[in-house]
Order: structure tokens, then sequence, then C-alpha cells
């Protein structure tokens, strides 16, 4: 049977585990041994206690747990060369040539260019006397194939990331606590949205929650944004609206324009000067990340751990290495380079400030 290494990356999703089991399961159904590679590229560099083997029951009750259980890391020895080759190392000692990153797009950058190094680094190996010579034949290249894992919905050629829907989930419940409070004040709050330059969360959580403003990323608003808040507050009691609270969200990487970030204290500032308004700010943060899994998030991450497993059996030495997404309702492989490589450009294109460009890009496979 062949082996396979699994490992989580970066930032945690809830759903992680949910993918850890799923990839534990079929891959021993097909006859493979699985072996859990701990703390992401950190404990693939370190070694030693880091790299288990799974069991089935060693992936029991995961699924309904948060977080990651085995563990993740950003890794900085793995950005250097004598980081992959102690890596290397450690994945042929146990005769893992086959991998499955759970991560965000730093980390499945990271296992294609581990993918395209490997021969390199086995000839390293070889020649520095840390590995024997036999061992080259059966470990002369490596398959990877990439799941997304994170909250942010940031991955070009997905349609969800892995923890996207449970991160949604925590975001609607922390609005719909404080509506409560902010109700019985006749309060305004302002709420920072995690979710680094991608605006997707403040976005879905905000129509969700009836928010009367979003500012996201990737659609900065034209002209004073400061003065149309107001006019458009004061239109809306004009018409009669009677609001006893105002919730505005706030993407972690908004900005006007001209590139300038919003941030929340800003939008409370305005508020309480021009409007007169009583005005709370709360950063969500890393409660966003938090919890357990929705049952979306875990249905999904099943399904694309199950197909994970599927493209390593089909893997041969000349296939490009695939990163599993959403299309629609259909679960697909996808050239995994050409995906990081358009998610890579969409950050470049934010940083140029060409917004139009960002969004077609996003919307297109
Ligand atoms: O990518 C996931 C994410 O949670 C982003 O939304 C956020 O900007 C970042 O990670 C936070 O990173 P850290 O957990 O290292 O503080």
């Amino acid at each position: 049977g062949q082996k396979i290494g699994v490992f989580t990356s970066g930032g945690d999703a809830q759903g992680m585990n949910a993918a850890v089991r799923a990839i534990v399961r079929v891959g021993m159904f097909l006859g493979c041994k699985v072996f859990y590679i701990k703390e992401g590229y950190q404990g693939m560099v370190d070694g030693g206690d880091n790299i288990q083997e799974a069991t089935w029951q060693s992936s029991s009750n995961i699924i309904n747990v948060g977080g990651t259980v085995i563990g993740s890391a950003r890794c900085m020895d793995f950005k250097e060369r004598w980081g992959r080759l102690k890596a290397a190392q450690n994945l042929i000692y146990w005769g893992i040539t086959n991998l499955i990153a759970i991560g965000g797009d730093g980390s499945l950058t990271g296992a294609n260019c581990f993918r395209l190094e490997w021969p390199s680094l086995v000839r390293e190996l070889v020649d520095k006397d840390m590995i024997s010579k036999d061992k080259i034949a059966q470990c002369s290249h490596l398959n990877i194939v990439g799941l997304v894992g994170s909250i942010d919905n940031d991955f070009c050629g997905t349609d969800m990331t892995i923890g996207v829907d449970s991160a949604l989930h925590r975001i609607q419940e922390a609005v719909d606590s404080i509506m409560t409070t902010a109700v019985s004040h006749k309060r305004g709050f302002v709420l920072e949205i995690m979710g680094r330059n991608c605006g997707y969360l403040p976005l879905a959580a905000g129509i969700s929650s009836e928010a009367t403003a979003i500012f996201i990323p990737e659609d900065p608003p034209v002209g004073d944004w400061r003065q149309a808040l107001c006019d458009q507050m004061t239109e809306k009691s004009k018409s009669g609206e009677v609001r006893r609270t105002h919730i505005i969200l706030v993407a972690e990487g908004a900005i006007d324009r001209e590139g300038n970030a919003i941030k929340c204290y800003d939008v409370q500032k305005v508020l309480t000067d021009q409007m007169k308004m009583d005005v709370r700010v709360t950063v969500l943060g890393h409660v966003q990340r938090g919890g357990n899994a929705s049952a979306f998030d875990r249905l999904l991450a099943t399904r694309m751990g199950a197909e994970a497993v599927l493209a390593l059996m089909d893997a041969t030495p000349t296939t490009p290495a695939c990163v599993i997404c959403l299309d629609g309702s259909d679960i697909v492989r996808r050239h995994l380079l050409n995906a990081v490589q358009k998610t890579k450009k969409v950050v470049e294109l934010m940083g140029e400030r060409r917004f139009e460009d960002v969004v077609q890009l996003r919307g297109r496979q």
C-alpha cells in the first residue's frame, strides 16, 4: 500500500478535522497507510514524534471538534532550503511520498515548490549521506494534493474554502448577540471582521444581519465615505425608517480608493461627531476561527478529503499537483499552481488598487 502524509498548516479553520478524518478513513479503506504530520511544516522539519501513523480509532470523535487536532503552525524553517532538506529526509525515512496539505494559499504554494524541488532535495540527501542510495528508487517523486482550509474564502478556483461557513455562523451569532444590547441602549455598533484582504465574510454577514453599511477591501467607497455614510443614515431616518440601532461591518483590510485603511475607530468617530450617536466598537478577531464546524463545513471537508485521496491514487510522476475545489455543488480537481498564481495575482491587483480586475479575477475559475 501507498503511504500518505496529511498535515494542516497556517491559520486553523473549522472543518480541518473532518478533512483529516476523511483522508485517514478513505486512505485506509483503499489499503494505504496514513500518517499524521503534526504541527504543520514545522513537524515535517522536526520529525520525531510529530510523524505518527493514523488509526481508524484516532480519527474518531474529531469531526465535531473545531480547530485542528493535529496542530498547525506558520513555519519559517520550511522557507529555508535546509528546513526542506530535513523535511524530505523525515518523509523518506517513513517512506511517505504522497502528501495532502490542508491550508491557505501560502501553505499550498510551499507544498507545490517542495514537490518541484523534490528531485534535487533527494540528490542532495544522497550526496550528504543523509539517506541511503537504495531509498532513491522508491522515493523518486512526491505527489501533492492541496485542500484549502481558511476562513477567509480568498482562494481562486474554489467557491468555498473549508471554514468559511462556520466563521460566518460565528459572526452571525456575535452580531445577533450585539443587536440585543445595541437595541436596548439605542447604540450603534461598529464591528471589525477578520478576513485579511478579502471582503467575503463581512459582505455575507452584512447581508444576513441587515447591516447599515459594509466596508470591504474590494469595493472601496467612492468619494468622501464619511459624508456618504452620514447622508445615507440621515436619508433613512427622513424616510420614516425608525431604527434603534445601526450595525456597521468593517473588514480587517478595508481601505478607501486611495488605499488608506478604514478602521472601526474612524467610523465610530464620524458617527459620534457628526451624527451625535452613542457608538461602541467590537473587534471579533479569532472568535471567528473558534468553536466547532458547521454541518456544511463538515460535509464539504469530508467530500474534499475523500477526493484528495482519490486524486493521489490517480497521480503519476507527470501529473501536475492539484487542489480540490468546490464548483457550484460539485467537488472538482484543479491545477494547484494555476489556482495559487491567480490568488497571488489578486493580492497584487489589490496592491495596485485595480479593484474591477480583482472582482473579475475572483469571479472566474
Ligand atoms: O487567514 C486566516 C486569518 O485568520 C486571517 O483572517 C487573519 O488576517 C489572520 O489569519 C490572522 O493570523 P494569526 O492567527 O496568525 O493572528
